[in-house]
């Protein structure tokens, strides 16, 4: 099946990247679709529903009523005869009216009447997608059925940098195509992402963690579900936003981590275990801060954490695809190799902090990627959303293979 001959019902909001949706119909309409925009009221400041009407061919909706004839718009037929409707670009304030199920416009109570697959395109300034309140925004509507298009990073309009970029047009269409064609390669898939640090209580106040920030991990969930993954993400403390569409099950300490994993493991087709879990936890984490007095010295009783991996490895039943890491000092590739064997995987990452660029806190990464057959693939130092789209690419291979 394809987006041929298929209705799509584009929504469009006022928001500066309304500009894109020109060419988005025209990416439509060149995929053989046919298109019925919508605006809202205010995208009409920001783009003329002339111009859309024209490269769509068909006139545009904007209001419940026709202004002059006085017929009005039937938002139940019109969400009934589309296949899908695409919200591109969806304002913070569209997003939010669609997960209160407010409808004081013609795409809202559109939204309300759709029984098609409704994927939204959001676009905004890097706060307004940063806030809380859009955060559950988009986990509502995520909860809802809907398909998120993540927007891109980049220069916004406001002069700031960062998250909130429509996605390409390119991007959108697509998205909807590869729903239409059944095309993500782990479409049906559940993949369990464990990313960042743990933190191994000492006292109220005080905890051994280390200086993962996740970012790895964080890439690796997003990347599985661009390529239509349902994922659960376990992570430990991080300042990092919870990608689109990913579910994520916050959690503290190894023992924690551990739990959540041994509940996710059994239902995940993938799992990739980035998180960078203490291996040692004091033995009683007191319950009360501990008071320097007059000591000068503070010895902590500690006993070793389980190690997770190890123990996904020893359930692991025939199909799963398991992936672990390994951070080493040295350049660690037999010692990959034995962590390989050792906790069952079907691939190891190695990173060595030998690399510069490499590891834990920045952006970048440079790995190594040892299999179970002892192919070993070194890789450039690059973006660690380059290096999460390498590791899902095998993924990809495995799970077709
Ligand atoms: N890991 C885990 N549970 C632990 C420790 C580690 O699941 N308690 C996982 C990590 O998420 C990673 C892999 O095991 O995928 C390797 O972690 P690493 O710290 O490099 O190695 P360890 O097995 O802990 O061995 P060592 O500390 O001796 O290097």
């Amino acid at each position: 099946m394809s987006i041929r001959g298929k209705h799509v019902l584009l929504g469009v909001c006022g928001s500066i990247a309304a500009y894109k949706s020109a060419h988005l119909t025209r990416l439509l309409i060149k995929a053989g679709a046919k298109v019925q925009v919508v605006m809202t009221p205010d995208a009409t400041n920001f783009i003329t529903p002339l111009t859309l009407a024209t490269l769509s061919d068909n006139p545009v909706l904007v209001d419940y009523f026709h202004p002059t004839s006085g017929e009005w718009n039937n938002h139940v037929h019109l969400a009934l005869a589309a296949d899908a409707v695409v919200v591109a670009p969806a304002s913070a304030n569209t997003l939010a009216k669609f997960a209160q199920g407010l409808c004081d416009n013609l795409l809202c109570a559109i939204y309300l009447s759709a029984k098609s697959p409704v994927f939204v395109a959001p676009a905004m300034d890097l706060d307004m997608w940063q806030h809380g309140s859009t955060r559950s925004n988009i986990d509502r509507l995520k909860a809802f059925g809907n398909h998120v298009i993540p927007p891109g990073e980049g220069p916004l309009a406001s002069g700031l940098s960062g998250a909130g970029r429509l996605a390409e047009p390119e991007e959108i269409l697509a998205f909807v195509e590869a729903h239409f064609s059944g095309g993500y390669p782990l479409a049906g898939k559940k993949a369990l992402v464990t990313a960042g640090p743990t933190q191994e209580a000492i006292d109220p106040v005080r905890y051994i963690g280390n200086h993962s920030s996740g970012k790895m991990g964080y890439a690796i969930a997003s990347t599985l579900t661009d390529l239509g993954a349902d994922v659960t993400l376990v992570s430990g403390p991080t300042t990092l936003p919870a990608p689109p569409m990913v579910k994520r099950v916050s959690v503290i300490s190894a023992a924690e981590m551990l739990q959540a994993c041994l509940t996710h493991f059994p239902h995940a087709d993938i799992t990739v275990m980035s998180a960078a879990v203490a291996d040692f936890t004091p033995k009683d984490a007191a319950t009360q801060k501990i008071k320097k007095g007059n000591e000068h010295q503070l010895d902590l009783e500690l006993v070793k954490t389980t190690d997770i991996l190890a123990t996904l490895g020893q359930q692991k039943r025939k199909g799963q695809v398991l992936v672990g890491f390994a951070l080493e000092t040295d350049d660690g590739r037999a010692s990959a190799q034995d962590k390989l064997r050792r906790k069952n995987l079907d691939f190891i990452v190695l990173n060595s902090t030998r690399d510069k660029g490499a590891g834990f806190a920045g952006d970048s990464n440079k790995v190594t990627i040892i299999d179970q057959h002892n192919s070993i693939e070194e890789f450039d130092l690059k973006p660690k959303t380059e290096v999460a789209a390498d590791i899902c690419a095998r993924i990809v291979g495995l799970i077709n293979a």
